[in-house]
């Protein structure tokens, strides 16, 4: 029997290696060699003249160099998104309004293809992913929102909803340009101005839209795009001229920025890490349960807040869904990220790898059972193997802190009531998975979680009309949807 499975094992994974390469053209995209900062609707050279380099972590090769804004540069952006938003955008009719969000979801979508390419180049994701979603869905918040903008006083009936003034928005960078725009299109769509920072490893797509933007027509200032580390976030963080602070990145961060803002009236919202629980239950269909698994944890190398990274497997399958887990990890394709065959690209960066294979050191120190797929590995960039570990205790390090890679732990439970105090037993709280064929279950879990959005047999779904957000460390308030538009208004 085993030697069989080993069999059909070795011919799907033969097979997956011998597709022959189907690399995306990297000469769909234009990368020019230096981008300056977008401010008031031009590129302007940063005030202390310094650039900092961005990689392809799939090669290890400079891909251009972008501005370090300092504080008077993020001075400079805040100004101009004030001056805009008192003389211009606030005034413009909703309508008008919701005619550039939506050219710039139009131009987003016309220039897709690159796009995907500057994006997967940049940050190391397999093109299938941001060719299939994270472009699409991108433009899909800009036409969502877009349709908002007029009907505020649909969505919110008889509050008069008025905008906040100028956002702060930090951004990461395992989605960069989804979530700039995620974050963009619903302030623009409330009559909100912006100054967006991209994270320093992946800024290229931002800048790109930066481009659409000036061809879009925006008023100047109404969108400010600036480049930088966190230095440049925190000064932006600090301006006494911003409304709305709206951030994406790790809960440390995340509570700097809630200190920083604490004595002032500034709105924030926090968008932090997550570790969340997928369940497997026994009468689950077991098979899509493994896709589950595979998209939960895999999806964007595990560079994902929302990723399934608590696997919980009730005990009587625990052993199927193991053995057909491992079959399946197998099977996965881990290289070229520009390649379509591609399911699991490049880690992000140096200094994430490290911190991912120092969370394998402790996994494998404390005795679990880990098991790494055998594929092969490109011989240069940051690449790493889909792993699991087994039999993981509740109170490890690698079942409680967020480790942001491929890396899996797997648990067992045998009640419900045990699988819900374990995945509620975690700091976190953003997301949660339950796989099984009762209605009944499903609507039990669902209120007992405490987690922002809870997937019923399926995982990593994403729509801009619904909500997403966390509980506890993973952050507050809530983005997409109709709960997002309130984030950037008052009463
Ligand atoms: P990070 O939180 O430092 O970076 C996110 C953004 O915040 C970047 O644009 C960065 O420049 C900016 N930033 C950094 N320090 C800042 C400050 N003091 N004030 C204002 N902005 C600041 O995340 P990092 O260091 O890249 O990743 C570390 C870990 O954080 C990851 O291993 C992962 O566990 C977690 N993370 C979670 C994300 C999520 O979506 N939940 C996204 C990125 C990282
Ligand atoms: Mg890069």
């Amino acid at each position: 029997m085993a030697r069989t499975r080993n069999n059909t094992l070795k011919l799907k994974f033969d097979s997956a290696r011998k597709l022959s390469p189907a690399p995306e053209s990297k000469g769909a995209a234009k990368i020019k060699p230096r981008y300056d900062l977008f401010i008031n609707g031009k590129f302007e050279k940063p005030s202390n003249k310094k650039y900092f380099s961005t990689t392809n972590p799939a090669t290890g090769e400079k891909l251009s160099e972008v501005a370090d804004a300092n504080a008077s540069d993020v001075d400079k952006a805040v100004k101009a998104a004030r001056v805009a938003y008192e003389k211009v955008w606030k005034k413009m009719p909703a309508t008008e309004r919701a005619k550039y969000v939506y050219r710039i979801a139009r131009m987003v979508q016309e220039r897709a293809r690159e796009l995907a390419i500057v994006e997967t180049m940049d940050g190391g994701k397999p093109i299938r992913e941001s060719r299939d979603f994270d472009i699409p869905t991108a433009a899909n918040h800009f036409f969502y929102y877009a349709g908002w903008a007029d009907k505020l006083e649909y969505a919110f009936p008889n509050r008069n909803a008025k905008p906040l003034g100028v956002a702060g928005q930090i951004i990461p960078w395992n989605f960069p340009l989804l979530m700039a725009a995620w974050k963009i299109a619903p302030a623009l769509a409330t009559g909100n101005t912006v100054v967006l920072k991209p994270a320093e490893t992946t800024p290229l797509t931002a800048m790109h839209l930066a481009e659409i933007i000036q061809e879009a027509d925006l008023p100047p200032g109404v969108v400010n795009i600036i480049t930088g580390a966190g230095a440049t976030g925190a000064a932006l963080v600090k301006h006494p001229d911003v409304n709305k602070i709206a951030f994406t990145g790790s809960t440390d961060v995340g509570k700097i920025i809630q200190r920083s803002v604490a004595d002032t009236n500034k709105k924030i919202t926090l968008e932090l890490g997550g570790k969340a629980p997928n369940i497997i239950f026994d009468d689950a269909p077991i098979d899509q349960a493994v896709e589950g698994i595979v998209n939960g944890i895999f999806f964007n190398q595990g560079h994902v807040c929302c990723a399934g990274s608590r696997l919980y497997v009730q005990e009587s399958v625990m052993d199927e869904v193991v053995r057909k887990l491992k079959d399946r990890m197998d099977t996965l394709i881990v290289g070229d990220p520009m390649d379509k065959n591609t399911d699991i690209g490049a880690i992000n960066s140096k200094q994430q790898l490290d911190k991912i294979n120092e969370y394998i050191k402790i996994g494998i120190n404390e005795g679990y059972d880990m098991y790494q797929s055998n594929c092969s590995l490109p011989g240069r960039g940051l690449f790493l193997r889909p792993t699991i570990f087994t039999h993981v205790a509740q109170s490890s390090r690698i079942a409680q802190e967020e480790i942001f890679g491929p890396v899996l732990t797997i648990q067992t439970f045998r009640t419900d009531d045990e699988v819900i105090q374990k995945a509620n037993n975690n700091p976190y709280g953003l997301s949660a998975g339950v796989w099984t064929d009762k209605g009944s279950k499903i609507f039990n879990l669902t209120t007992k979680l405490r987690a922002g959005v809870v997937w019923a047999n399926t995982f990593n779904k994403f729509d801009p009309t619904s909500p997403f957000g966390g509980y506890k460390e993973s952050g507050y308030g809530r983005e997409g949807g109709l709960h997002g538009l309130s984030a950037y208004i008052s009463f």
